[in-house]
């Protein structure tokens, strides 16, 4: 992981004409530069709900979410990132794929309000550690300032 991908994807957030298109492309870039994330996807708050917007990878059954429920909900409700390394090991976990190992769900905030998430999967067990915190987290803050915009 390397400082590249954060600049590529800082210029793609800033020069994207709308917030949708800052989050395809974010998806695009995270999935194609990381080579352990096998899904890559945002979701944006709506009500209660957790609705799925841009992502690559093997469709989900979980296109909306309730605040609360699954890896994804449970981040929202904590506003804090969740890393579970083995997901079969997680009760709260909602199964995408049965390839998944494990999951890191970012929240992007702004303030102290929860405007949706990015949510990474990963075939392999334990994938995620403090690099893909900071890679992910500054990237959910530059995501949260367009998703305020629109
Ligand atoms: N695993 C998530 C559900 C979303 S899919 O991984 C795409 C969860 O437990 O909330």
């Amino acid at each position: 992981m390397d400082g590249n991908l954060m600049m590529a994807i800082r210029s793609a957030i800033a020069a994207a004409p709308n917030a949708n298109t800052a989050m395809r492309q974010t998806v695009e870039l995270l999935k194609d530069g990381v080579s352990h994330y096998t899904w890559v996807g945002i979701y944006v708050l709506d009500g209660n709900e957790l609705v799925l917007g841009p992502f690559v990878g093997r469709p989900s059954p979980h296109t909306r979410i309730p605040l609360g429920r699954g890896i994804c909900g449970a981040a929202a409700a904590e506003k804090a990132t969740i890393v579970v390394d083995d997901v079969q090991n997680d009760p709260r976990y909602l199964a995408c794929s049965l390839d998944t190992r494990s999951e890191i769900v970012v929240p992007i905030m702004q303030g102290r309000d929860v405007l949706g998430e990015i949510d990474v999967d990963s075939d392999e067990l334990r994938a995620f550690g403090a690099k893909d915190r900071e890679l992910l987290e500054p990237i959910a803050a530059m995501l949260a300032e367009r998703l305020s915009e629109d």
